[in-house]
């Protein structure tokens, strides 16, 4: 696959930031051709033009429909030559045109345990249903909303006195590690989809990343 990510953010970029760091520390074979963001303010464009990666902003207001945007998005992506597409906060459904440019070649993170709790506030959501564990879900896009096959899971413990932002923050702890570790799993090839299963080698699983996330 080529190496090449295009990183779609929203907001903070700290998934971004997580990517950027694991490149640079030689944990994932890959670079970051280029960062778009829906949104202008968005503080990940920063940490991207921090990084001396091309960061630009791609409005999703004002086209004539959201399949326009999506192509628009497509000619950014491939004019820069990008093979995967890594979605890192990226607050937007997309769509088929996406979704063809680059089949089973985008990527998502989602901070809970897929399929409970799709759709924003996942780590509210899974306070308020009382989940007694949560975690971080890496799948590639699919246009069912957070719906494609799952790559990569990591459980994080819910604890009792937990607020949404606390559970958040060591959710975040478990998600920049697994973003890094799914997108160069996919890199690396060798997996294939069945259905809604993805098959790849098999990735050590739950302790390492609990752990890691309650320190
Ligand atoms: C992350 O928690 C990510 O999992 C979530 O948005 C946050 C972005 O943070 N994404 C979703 O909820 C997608 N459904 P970041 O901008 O610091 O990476």
């Amino acid at each position: 696959m080529n190496r090449r990510l295009g990183v779609l953010i929203s907001g903070r970029g700290s998934n971004l930031q997580a990517l950027i760091d694991a490149i640079r520390e030689g944990r994932l074979d890959a670079s970051i051709a280029v960062v778009v963001s829906n949104r202008e303010y968005a503080a990940g464009l920063e940490k991207a033009r921090g990084a001396g990666i091309e960061a630009l902003v791609l409005s999703h207001r004002g086209w004539p429909s959201r399949d326009d945007y999506d192509r628009a998005l497509v000619r950014e992506l491939k004019s820069r030559d990008v093979g995967l597409v890594c979605l890192a906060g990226f607050m937007r459904l997309v769509g088929a045109p996406l979704l063809d440019a680059f089949p089973n070649a985008v990527v998502n993170i989602h901070p809970s345990l897929l399929p409970a709790f799709p759709g924003v506030d996942a780590q509210r959501q899974a306070l308020d249903y009382g989940a007694k564990v949560s975690g971080v879900t890496v799948h590639l896009v699919t246009p069912e909303l957070d719906g494609g096959p799952i790559i990569l899971q990591r459980t994080v413990a819910v604890l009792a006195g937990d607020t949404a932002d606390s559970l958040s923050a060591r959710i975040l702890v478990a998600e920049h590690q697994a973003y890094p570790e799914a997108v160069a799993l996919l890199l690396d090839g060798g997996w294939r989809v069945e259905g809604r299963r993805f098959v790849g080698r098999a990735v050590s699983d739950a302790p390492r990343s609990a752990s890691a996330a309650s320190a």
